[in-house]
């Protein structure tokens, strides 16, 4: 029997304590200096969505489509774990008071509301696009956030009391948003509570400090060695599922030369496009609010794709192809019209009109889906292409990892989400540049691939192990390699 949760935790290499907010003591500054930290990223195997028993040999091959990469942090006297997400911009855990009928089942420990220090604002989050909606809600407050050593005191957060979002069920207590902050709920319910309206955004932007993101407001503090942070999830020759995710903050992971990796500007959202408005103080600004850079091309094996004909709403442009980098995010999404397109390039029986359509794929068969960025190639590892097999062999498995997903709209531009799959192959760094004034250090993303030369060889050898050990029940490396690693 595999264990249901497959955690890694990487050590600490660094354990200091300081203070980040605007006002910072001078007598840290000293600490400036100090290069960065590695934050231990526990990855766990989702159940939630999953058939039970499928692991005795119901579905044949594992499903990574749901792993949940999430990392401990401190909040109060709490210390818990949260889902990291690049693509949302708050910080909540599950409270003692989100009791099991609002909460349903709550897999790591909920905040005890003893140090709480309210701030008599609440805020209800949404996730997802239009068929993944879920939310979560509470009083917004404040406690110490400690994260990798680094303690920052009064930080806001929700101690959400009433959620439907599944990474409670899934490992996490909550979700740890390192969006910018103009996509942050809480800063904007903050905000509004003491200065009464968001317009102009002076209040909102000159709040940043206080009130924001808790890595942007790490990385605005000026104590890291740079504002970049980065995650990746190494792979090893092997791959057996014993390499560890890793977010580092102020630093490039060690061993990786800044000039390997290609960096590419933050696409901006005007206010048109669901953006902030610009400050008074800076009228000129026009400001980031995801983690999105423009798209090159798709290819699938080599061959370019056509662009979605799926036309944009809200008159935000319809020609603009661009993608959300998303580590909340399980699996890859894009244009349906792709999407299907690609579906049937692989799986000539596919039919996307139909119920319960699956497009099915000899478990050998090695597609490689590649994202062009800054005029490199980014592809998806072959083997994180495919996913669990309906059938009950070895041989068929589905790629169930790219769906579809709602056209570009006000407030969310982008034609594809570059969840998981793309970060397993990709190791990504983001600076999140002046989030006052972004035209004087325009926030960017920079992207190293991961995948190995013969990742295509290793599929299939993969495979072959698993075939000639027989039955699932034998087949456990199989497994491992398909529901745990990649
Ligand atoms: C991954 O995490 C596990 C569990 O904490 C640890 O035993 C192992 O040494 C880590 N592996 C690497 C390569 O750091
Ligand atoms: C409580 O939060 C407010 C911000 O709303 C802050 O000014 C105050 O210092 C906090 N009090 C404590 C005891 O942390
Ligand atoms: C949840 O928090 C909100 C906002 O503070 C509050 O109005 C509501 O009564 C709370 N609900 C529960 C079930 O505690
Ligand atoms: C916000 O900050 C800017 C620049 O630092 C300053 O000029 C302005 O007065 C501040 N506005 C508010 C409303 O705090
Ligand atoms: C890495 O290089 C990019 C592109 O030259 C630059 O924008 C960024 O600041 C550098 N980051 C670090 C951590 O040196
Ligand atoms: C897709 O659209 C982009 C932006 O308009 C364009 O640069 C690119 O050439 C198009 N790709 C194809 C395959 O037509
Ligand atoms: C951002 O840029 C503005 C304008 O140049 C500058 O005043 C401010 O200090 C910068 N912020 C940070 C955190 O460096």
């Amino acid at each position: 029997m595999l264990p249901v949760i497959f955690a890694f935790v990487l050590t600490l290499t660094t354990s200091v304590s300081l203070a980040v907010p605007v006002t910072v003591p001078s007598s840290l500054a000293v600490q400036k200096r100090f290069g960065g930290f590695d934050i231990p990223i526990q990855r766990v195997r989702s159940n939630s969505l999953r058939r039970r028993g499928d692991v005795s040999g119901e579905i044949g091959l594992g499903d990574d489509s749901d792993l949940l990469y999430s990392v401990p942090i401190q909040l109060g006297p709490t210390l818990t774990v949260v889902q990291l997400d690049t693509g949302s911009s708050d910080l909540w855990v599950t409270s003692s008071a989100c009791t099991a009928t609002t909460c349903g089942t709550i897999s790591s420990p909920s905040y005890q509301l003893s140090s709480f220090n309210a701030s008599g604002s609440s805020v209800t989050m949404n996730y997802g696009d239009s068929t993944t909606g879920t939310h979560a809600s509470g009083p917004i407050g404040f406690d110490t956030a400690t994260l990798a050593g680094i303690a920052i005191p009064v930080h806001p957060f929700t101690a959400v009391n009433s959620t439907t979002n599944t990474v409670i069920q899934d490992g996490a207590a909550g979700i740890f948003g390192l969006g910018f902050p103009a996509g942050s709920d809480i800063q904007a319910a903050v905000v509004q509570a003491q200065s009464g309206s968001l317009d102009p955004t002076d209040s909102f932007l000159n709040g940043t400090y206080q009130y924001g993101p808790l890595l942007s407001r790490i990385a605005a503090s000026n104590q890291l060695e740079s504002d970049v942070f980065s995650i990746s999830l190494q792979r090893s020759a092997i791959d057996v599922g014993i390499d560890n995710g890793t977010l580092t903050l102020g630093k490039l992971p060690d061993g990786v030369d800044n000039s390997t990796l290609t960096w590419v500007p933050v696409r901006l959202y005007d206010a048109s496009e669901g953006g902030l408005s610009a400050p008074t103080f800076a009228p000129n600004e026009v400001y980031p609010f995801r983690w999105e850079i423009d798209i090159d091309g798709v290819y699938l094996d080599g061959k370019l794709l056509a662009n979605s004909t799926i036309p944009a709403t809200g008159g935000v442009s319809n020609t603009r192809v661009s993608a959300l980098i998303d580590t909340g995010n399980s699996i890859i999404r894009g244009p349906t019209d792709v999407v299907n397109n690609v579906l049937t390039t692989v799986s000539p029986n596919y039919n996307p009109s139909s119920a319960n359509a699956v497009a099915e794929l000899p478990c050998t068969a090695a597609h490689t889906l590649a994202f062009q960025i800054g005029g490199q190639m980014f592809p998806i590892d072959p083997r994180d292409f495919i996913s669990d097999s309906t059938a009950t062999n070895t041989k068929t498995c589905q790629a169930s990892n790219i769906v579809g997903t709602d056209p570009p709209s006000v407030g969310a531009l982008f034609r594809w989400s570059l969840g998981d799959p793309f970060m397993k192959s990709t190791l990504v760094a983001f600076h999140y540049g002046n989030l006052t004034h972004p035209s004087v250090d325009p926030p960017r993303i920079g992207f190293l691939s991961t995948v190995p030369a013969d990742a295509s060889a290793l599929l299939t050898q993969a495979v072959d192990d698993a075939q000639s050990a027989g039955g699932f029940q034998s087949t456990l490396l199989f497994l491992y390699l398909f529901c745990y690693h990649f």
